[in-house]
């Protein structure tokens, strides 16, 4: 199979090819002009899909060197993300598929994150715990096998990404600001301050960051002078490191805890902050202590890219009947529970 896949959930255009086991493009175009407003615009980022979507999926398939007859099937993210904007790439990939009579794969954008490590060789074996830490999501996910999934729990507020964000803009380092908070929190003590450690002890597999994000926006009150905000670059460090210990912490802990209670040996963490390098090293860390296998994916395949999306959708295929190969919507979603309807 020759698979093309589109994705364009939130404010990256991205179109891949994955063919047989192997990736063949991947192709992203970031809207960088949203960090003007300090978060996506919606109705901005639909326009700039509009804009780059053709030639994004042009460039995929020339980095590929294949041409459109090539393509046996056309896969794209259909949610959850911005409306508007996945209604572009979504209506893209099922045009493209009826003109070339073809079957369409919806994809879900969660899961499709969820498999990103098979992107790498070696990945999880079966079962593995998926703990997603993204923009709009931070779960924990036991995957018994494709379509067959456990959410053993979720954030009740904020995601882990979103806190990332929304810090990373009380310190004035931009948006989105998870990057420039972990290469700040290089230079800074985790010890510093002590922040909350959120539902640590809670005995359940919730997450919650929402008081942790306003514990910073204390402690920077606290610390203003006369109303304004004048931090050093070392105190500003120092925030970044002593927040990023806090929510590392949790997720190191809740996720090595679930793989304990349920007996699993491989995790994988996925999602943009992912690329976080404390979380990075310290679940590696843990893993080769307690003999857990630790995958984690490149950076380019942890935030938002359509090689994961074609991926999944190789991975789902063998498992579809031609008639929901070629619906619409192959899954029912509700709420944060994911659950793949087979036929
Ligand atoms: N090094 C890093 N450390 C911490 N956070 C990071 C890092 N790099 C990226 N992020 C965060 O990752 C998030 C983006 O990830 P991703 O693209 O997976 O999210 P999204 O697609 O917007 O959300 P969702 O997948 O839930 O719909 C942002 O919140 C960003 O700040
Ligand atoms: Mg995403």
């Amino acid at each position: 199979m020759t698979i093309l896949g589109i994705e364009s959930s939130c404010d990256e255009t991205s179109a891949a090819v994955f063919r047989d086991e192997t990736l063949l493009s991947n192709v992203i175009s970031s809207q960088f002009f949203h960090s003007e407003y300090g978060g996506v615009v919606p109705e901005l980022a639909s326009r700039a899909h509009l804009k780059s979507m053709l030639p994004i999926v042009r460039q995929a398939m020339l980095e590929a060197g294949i041409t459109l007859n090539e393509i046996t099937a056309v896969a794209a993210t259909q949610g959850p993300g911005l409306i508007g904007s996945l209604l572009v790439g979504l209506n893209f990939g099922k045009a493209l598929a009826i003109s070339l009579d073809i079957p369409f794969i919806p994809v879900h954008h969660i899961e499709a994150h969820l498999f990103s490590t098979f992107l790498h060789d070696p990945h999880p074996d079966f079962p593995f715990l998926g703990l997603v830490v993204s923009g709009g999501h931070t779960m924990l996910i036991r995957v018994d096998d494709i379509g067959v999934y456990t959410l053993l729990g979720g954030t009740i507020d904020d995601a882990a990404g979103e806190a990332f964000d929304k810090v990373a803009k009380m310190l004035g380092l931009g948006y989105p600001g998870g990057r420039e908070i972990d290469r700040c929190a290089t230079s800074g003590d985790p010890e510093a301050i002590s922040f909350p450690r959120p539902l640590l002890n809670s005995g359940d597999y919730r997450f919650s960051f929402s008081g942790l994000k306003t514990s910073v926006l204390y402690h920077l009150r606290k610390h203003a002078n006369k109303g304004s905000l004048t931090l050093t670059e070392q105190e500003r460090n120092d925030i970044c490191a002593s927040f990023q210990r806090a929510i590392v912490d949790v997720l190191l802990e809740k996720c090595m805890r679930a793989a304990k209670e349920y007996s699993i040996t491989d995790v994988t963490v996925v999602g943009g902050v992912s690329a976080n390098s404390e979380l990075q090293r310290r679940m590696y860390e843990y893993g080769s202590l307690y003999d857990i296998q630790v995958y984690i994916p490149d950076v380019v395949y942890s935030t938002d890219n359509a090689a994961m999306v074609a991926r999944l959708a190789a991975l789902l295929a063998p498992r579809m009947t031609t008639t929901s190969l070629l619906q619409a919507s192959a899954f029912a979603r509700s709420g944060d529970r994911l659950f793949r309807a087979y036929p």
